[in-house]
Parts: structure tokens; C-alpha cells; sequence
């Protein structure tokens, strides 16, 4: 799907715009000196920093067992080497921080956040591995993960993910952005494995104050592509005064309202705690996240761009 998309795009491109945009891989992005992006060939928002993490290809994958008990589950290590590599570290901080949840205790462990091999069967999957974020429900807490960019100081940014979620009812799996700072922004895509399957719910939070349902902030939208258990590029944009997210390339939903304006962390998750939001997982249930890559194209409040947009490159074309 995203791979067509990215076809009838690139044809759309102007031969001048292709001549600057050529590169079809990250190595060759680097190699064409990019110093500006843009999401697609119709966009008009700039960004000037672009990270890609490609977990396709990655060597000696592998599911960890589940570990048993909070205690041990909270202070267990990484997975695998991938995420000692700088290209990990330098934006990514894996969490091990519990919370009492709303009836199931929730421990986030880097046991769930690991580099699993692509299932053999599964014709659709580009590569040999992907990035996964498990929850396990356990019998007296839920086995949860999350990842979390190490410094907030995005500040307007388009980033998508080749991502699928699955598993059993009662789980939230995300991508969005955070600030608690002094009060919460944040900009959502939300996966809940208890509704129907293509339904996604996109938000600018606070979804609710005082109490009160800010309706404005929020929609629910049932996706053109099918379900998100399977394969989809889910995308969000985040432009001064407007959050705009689309799925394999097509928007579906747009929000103005309360739209993020201080610098932000990324974060993506997987989690459920008992409540009513993720609903309760019954013990032995499991639900993933799985992303077979993620680019992050931004601009930050602390790496200034040294100059104007000289050589701007679509994402489109780049992936
Ligand atoms: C990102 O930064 C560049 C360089 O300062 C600027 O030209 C561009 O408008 C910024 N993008 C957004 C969405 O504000």
C-alpha cells in the first residue's frame, strides 16, 4: 500500500524536483544533502532535522519471554544490542516507571520493547524484523512499554510509522506527542484493541477538562485502508495551529482546536491499566505494537537551522 502510494507519488514529482530528490534510500538522502523536508510533494509546512529508524534488517531477532512478577519485570535490561547503538540512544529512552493504574497496576519493562522476527507467512512484511511494544497481562499487573524521545524539544514536526497493532482486548497502543509541562499538550494516535479494528481515535488533549468532554478535540474515524492490524503508514502532522494525520498517505482527520504549541516529547506505547479508556486485558492476554520503520522529521527548539531551506526533499519520495 505505502509502497504504491509512494510510486504514483514520485511520478507526480516535476523532473526538476526528482533531480533534487532522487535519492530513494536514506543513505542516498544524506548523500543528496537534504537540508529541508517536506511530508509530501503538496505540502507546505518545512522541517530541517530528519531521523529514520529502519527496523527491518536487523540481525539475531528475537521475542523475550515474559517475565513474571513487577518487581523483576521493572528492572529488566534491554533486549538486544540495537538498542545500545547510538542511532538508538541518541533519541530514544526505553521506560521502566509504574504507575497504581485504575484498577491493574501498570509496569512499563524493557523486557516488552525488543526486535522481533518477522513472521515467516506473512508476505506483506518488507524485511527480516521489527520494532515490537508488548503488553502481558499479568495476574496482579500489567506488563506494559513505552519509549520515550530523550530530549522535548520538537517543536512542529510530520513522522510516520509502517506499523500494525494486535492482540487481545483491553490495550492502547500509540504514537504521540507530550508535554506536561506546565500543562498538557498532546497530540494522539490511538489504537484501542476493545473497539472494532479500523477505528483510530485522534486528539488534541486534553480531551477532557474539569470533567467536561471537549468533543472539539477529538475523532474517532474508521480508517479507508481496512484494519490496523494490518500493515498501515500512519502519519501525523504537527503545523503551527493545526494537527493533521493521515493514513497510507490519505487524510483522515484534521484538528485545530488546542493544537499543540510548546516543545514536546515523542512517544510511542503500549499499555493498558484496568480503566475504562483501555480497557481490562484478562490474565494470560497479550496485545503489540510492531513498526517495521519511523521517520521523524522535525524542527527543535535547541538545534537551530543553520540556514534557509536550500534543498528541500519530500518524505514521500525518500522512503
Ligand atoms: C522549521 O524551521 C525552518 C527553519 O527555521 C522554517 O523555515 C520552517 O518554517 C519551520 N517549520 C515550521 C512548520 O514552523
Amino acid at each position: 500500500m505505502a509502497s504504491l502510494r509512494t510510486l504514483v507519488s514520485a511520478t507526480a514529482l516535476s523532473l526538476a524536483t526528482l533531480a533534487q530528490c532522487r535519492p530513494l534510500t536514506e543513505a542516498a538522502a544524506a548523500a543528496a544533502d537534504c537540508n529541508c523536508y517536506k511530508a509530501s510533494s503538496d505540502s507546505t509546512a518545512h522541517f530541517v532535522n530528519r531521523k529514520f529508524f529502519d527496523f527491518r534488517n536487523i540481525a539475531n531477532p528475537s521475542t523475550p519471554a515474559p517475565i513474571v512478577g513487577s518487581g523483576a519485570d521493572g528492572a529488566a535490561g534491554a533486549t538486544h544490542p540495537y538498542f545500545s547503538t547510538a542511532e538508538w540512544t541518541n533519541t530514544w529512552r526505553t521506560q521502566s516507571w509504574s504507575t497504581p493504574g485504575e484498577g491493574v497496576p501498570r509496569q512499563n519493562s524493557l523486557n516488552n520493547v525488543f526486535i522481533a522476527p518477522a513472521a515467516a507467512q506473512d508476505g506483506d512484511e518488507q524485511g527480516s524484523s521489527h520494532l515490537t511494544l508488548r503488553t502481558l497481562r499479568q495476574s496482579d499487573y500489567q506488563s506494559t512499554a513505552e519509549v520515550e524521545s530523550a530530549t522535548a524539544d520538537y517543536q512542529f514536526l510530520t513522522m510516520r510509522m509502517l506499523a500494525r497493532s494486535r492482540g487481545a482486548s483491553g490495550a492502547v497502543t500509540a504514537l504521540f506527542t507530550y508535554t506536561a509541562n506546565p500543562n498538557v499538550q498532546e497530540a494522539d494516535i490511538e489504537f484501542r484493541t476493545q473497539t472494532a479494528l479500523d477505528q483510530v481515535q485522534y486528539t488534541n488533549q486534553p480531551g477532557t477538562v474539569n470533567g467536561e468532554e471537549q468533543p472539539e478535540a477529538t475523532r474517532v474515524v474508521t480508517l479507508p485502508s481496512g484494519p490496523w492490524t494490518e500493515w498501515q503508514e500512519h502519519r501525523y502532522d504537527w503545523t503551527p495551529g493545526s494537527s493533521d494525520w493521515y493514513v497510507d498517505g490519505k487524510k483522515v482527520a484534521s484538528i485545530q482546536f488546542q493544537t499543540p504549541t510548546a516543545p514536546l516529547s515523542v512517544i510511542m506505547n503500549v499499555w493498558s491499566d484496568g480503566g475504562v479508556w483501555s480497557g481490562v486485558m484478562g490474565a494470560g492476554g497479550e496485545a503489540e505494537m510492531q513498526v517495521q520503520w519511523l521517520d521523524l522529521t522535525y524542527n527543535s527548539t535547541s538545534q537551530q537551522a543553520p540556514g534557509a531551506c536550500s534543498n528541500v526533499c519530500v518524505i514521500d519520495s525518500l522512503i
